[in-house]
């Protein structure tokens, strides 16, 4: 018997959804296996170290005959090979090294985020962004000014994560399983984020009304440190395999239309009374992105927590305005 057939990420004769990730350091690879785990569509890893994506996509692809899935994966430093991505993670960036300031993050960053995003924008025009290189409520700021498309095309996860960091601890807490609970942060991936207990619940029961106060606060002050806390444990890098379930959380319900509500990072135009900055809030995300902002009704004091928030984003969005590269 004879065989024939194309091979390849672009040669397929049947048509899959492309996702691109951008970075293939920890969070990029393993957002990239997730997804190809899932089967949510062919993958490609770009990033600037020769041979790292090359050697990471096909130890994944290789992975595939056990694991079960039908997904090709790819390694690349070519951006040809990332055209006409219906979806664009990107990951790309350095963090932050002693000795230096979070302004020099910054300015590296910004820098790293505008040039991968021209490349992404120039081979797939119609792809919606994922941001996750941090400082996160900047740079997905940056991708929506040096790509020109339109807000609900231009992601930033981070909600996502708090959240499940939120979650985890609040199952921990109560000794119950993860599914019977939910959780909701708002505001920027920082310090000053605004978990909301009252809109926190097991199985529907805010979590206000199953613990005392001083836990309350205690998992809500956990969860603003859940970043800096694996930090503490890893020393050399931060946290991976949180962050990567959490933007193919994201990734899923985009590539499946969903329309999941999901905390996403968005770009708010009068929503929470904030205008022109990006910040956590509950979204519904499917085919076309962020198709709606759900406003929840805050007390006063949580209202001032998140404009607190919103006044450390705009203090960065300043700085990145001052380099002058938009
Ligand atoms: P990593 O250092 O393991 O990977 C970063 C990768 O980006 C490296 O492989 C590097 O070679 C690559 N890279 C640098 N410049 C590039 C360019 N111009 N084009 C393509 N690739 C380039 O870092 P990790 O742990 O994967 O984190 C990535 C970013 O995500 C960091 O900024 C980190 O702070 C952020 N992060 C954000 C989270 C969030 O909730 N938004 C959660 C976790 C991480
Ligand atoms: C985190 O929250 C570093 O933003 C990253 O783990």
């Amino acid at each position: 018997m004879r065989w024939s057939a194309t091979r390849g990420i672009n040669k397929s004769a049947v048509h899959r959804k492309k996702i691109t990730v951008v970075g293939a350091g920890n969070v990029g690879a393993t957002a990239a296996f997730l997804a190809a785990q899932k089967e949510l569509a062919d993958i490609v890893m770009i990033d600037v170290v020769e041979g790292v994506p090359q050697g990471k996509a096909l130890d994944m692809f290789e992975s595939s005959p056990i694991q079960g899935f039908d997904a090709y994966v790819h390694g690349t430093q070519d951006y040809a090979d990332t055209a006409n991505s219906d979806l664009v993670i990107i990951t790309a960036g350095i963090a932050r090294k002693p000795g230096m300031s979070r302004d020099d993050l910054l300015s590296i960053n910004v820098k790293i985020v505008s040039e991968v995003t021209r490349k992404i924008v120039k081979h797939s025009p119609d792809c919606i962004i994922l941001v996750v290189t941090n400082p996160l409520d900047a740079m997905v700021y940056t991708a929506l000014r040096v790509s020109g498309f339109a807000k609900q095309r231009v992601i930033g996860m981070a909600g996502v994560l708090d959240s499940a960091r939120m979650r985890a601890f609040i199952a921990e807490e109560l000794q119950v399983s993860i599914e019977n609970v939910g959780a909701c942060v708002l505001g920027g991936h920082g310090d000053t984020m605004v978990p909301l207990p009252r809109y926190s619940t097991m199985a529907g029961i805010p979590i206000t009304e199953l613990m005392d106060a001083e836990r309350v606060e205690a998992i809500c002050e956990r969860t603003a440190n859940g970043g800096a806390e694996i930090v503490s444990f890893l020393k050399t890098g931060s946290a991976f395999y949180a962050p990567g379930a959490s933007v193919v959380q994201m990734a899923e319900a985009i590539i499946k239309d969903k329309k999941r509500i999901l905390p996403c990072a968005a770009f708010l135009q009068g929503e929470y009374g904030v205008d022109g900055y990006y910040l956590g809030v509950p979204c519904k995300l499917g085919g076309g992105g962020v198709e709606a902002i759900i406003e929840l009704d805050l007390t006063k004091k949580e209202a001032a927590a998140l404009h607190q928030s919103m006044l450390a984003v705009k203090d960065l969005v300043k700085t990145i305005d001052a380099f002058g590269y938009f």
